[in-house]
């Protein structure tokens, strides 16, 4: 094999390894350009000019979005309701991610399951 096929080959190997990995929560983070159109700030959330600690409280999130019946009623039509759980009333940022990649804590115990298409 020739030094460019072998390389190819590299290639389409380190391809079909990285698909996966993109579905899985690798994905680049969806909230900021939402938030940088809206126009929200730095404060809206952390509450604080120059934000160095890492807990945004829900309040900020529900200022704009609503409570949780509020987010329950948004998404009524998705089975499981992920703002209608057990789990109760947990921290909107268990699963939203303003700077990283969104995770649905759901299914940290019900992988494969249930299907969600968090932003
Ligand atoms: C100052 C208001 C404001 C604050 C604070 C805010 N957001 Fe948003 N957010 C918006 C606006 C406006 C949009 C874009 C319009 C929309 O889709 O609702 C948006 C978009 C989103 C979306 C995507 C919505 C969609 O339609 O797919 C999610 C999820 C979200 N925000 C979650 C959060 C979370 C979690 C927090 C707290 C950490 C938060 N937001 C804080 C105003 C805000
Ligand atoms: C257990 C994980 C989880 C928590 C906690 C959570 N969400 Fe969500 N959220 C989701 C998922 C999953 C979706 C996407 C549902 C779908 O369409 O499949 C979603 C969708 C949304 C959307 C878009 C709704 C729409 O109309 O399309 C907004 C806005 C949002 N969440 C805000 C919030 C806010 C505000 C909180 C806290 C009060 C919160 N979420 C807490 C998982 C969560
Ligand atoms: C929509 C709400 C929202 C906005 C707007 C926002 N943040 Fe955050 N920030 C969060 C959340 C939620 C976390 C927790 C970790 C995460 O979600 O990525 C966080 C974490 C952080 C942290 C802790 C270190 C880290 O990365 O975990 C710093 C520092 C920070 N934000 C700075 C900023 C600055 C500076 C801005 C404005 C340019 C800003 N944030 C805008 C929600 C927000
Ligand atoms: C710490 C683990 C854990 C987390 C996190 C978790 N669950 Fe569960 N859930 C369970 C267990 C255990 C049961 C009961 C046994 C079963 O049916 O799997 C259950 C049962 C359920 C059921 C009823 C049974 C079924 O399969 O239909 C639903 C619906 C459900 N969970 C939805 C959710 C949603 C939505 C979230 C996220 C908001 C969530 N769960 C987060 C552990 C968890």
């Amino acid at each position: 094999m020739t030094a460019a096929k072998y390389r190819l080959l590299i290639l389409a190997c380190n391809l079909l390894v990285a698909l996966p990995a993109l579905s899985q929560g690798t994905r680049k983070p969806s909230l900021p350009a939402y938030h940088a159109k809206a126009g929200v700030q730095c404060f809206d959330c952390h509450q604080e000019e120059k934000p160095t600690k890492k807990a945004v409280p829900s309040e900020s999130c529900m200022t704009c979005h609503g409570d949780y019946p509020a987010m329950k009623a948004s998404t009524k039509d998705v089975k499981p309701n992920p703002h209608s759980s057990h789990l109760g009333e947990i921290p909107c940022t268990e699963c939203h991610r303003q700077h990283q990649p969104a995770v649905v804590k759901c299914l940290e115990c019900h992988s494969g399951k249930f299907k969600f298409n968090i932003p």
